[in-house]
């Protein structure tokens, strides 16, 4: 195999959101968050493990036909602080991104305390503030840590 094909894991796409340098293990949990499950009939394809200069191991999801938005990627920064938002028109990437943390996730993550009032059959979405190193509830104070996000998805 030639040193081109070993490195094109995954195919280019023609028109899309290329969401790149996701932390290793997090492409399907991005995939939860964007709401993304195929039944869309996009075309999904994922990159996993997959060696990166920056980041020694790193994930790569392509979604074709859809262009996503700074407010729809950004929530991805709770899971994928380093990701690139790249949007590909006919081949070519014409917008190139950062992810940017925002100041507080709505609806996306469950609250890990059983009597907070969001755990409750109540119609309360959850919120969280977004800090350094963690999100903290804003009903009941708890902190869910970063490394812990995944696990504590509404949405998977
Ligand atoms: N990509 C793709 N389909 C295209 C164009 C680009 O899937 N038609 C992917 C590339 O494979 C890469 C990402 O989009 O994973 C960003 O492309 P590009 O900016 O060309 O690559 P780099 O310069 O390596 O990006 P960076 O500097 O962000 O690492
Ligand atoms: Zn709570």
């Amino acid at each position: 195999m030639s040193d081109s094909n070993k490195e094109l894991r995954v195919s280019k796409i023609r028109d899309g959101t290329v969401i790149d340098h996701v932390s290793a293990g997090q492409a399907l949990n991005v995939l939860a968050i964007l709401g993304i499950d195929g039944s869309g009939g996009e075309g999904v394809s994922i990159g996993m493990n997959v060696p990166s200069d920056r980041l020694g191991n790193k994930d790569i999801v392509k979604v074709e036909g859809r262009e996503l938005s700074q407010s729809e990627v950004d929530v991805l920064s709770v899971i994928a602080p380093e990701a690139t938002i790249n949007i590909v028109r006919d081949y070519e990437v014409v917008d190139k991104k950062r992810v940017e943390r925002p100041d507080v996730v709505a609806g996306i993550l469950s609250c890990p305390n059983r009597n907070c009032i969001t755990t409750a059959d109540e119609p309360v979405d959850t919120r969280f503030e977004v800090l350094s190193d963690g999100l903290r509830c804003a009903y009941c104070g708890t902190i869910v840590r970063e490394d812990e996000v995944g696990s504590h998805l509404k949405v998977s």
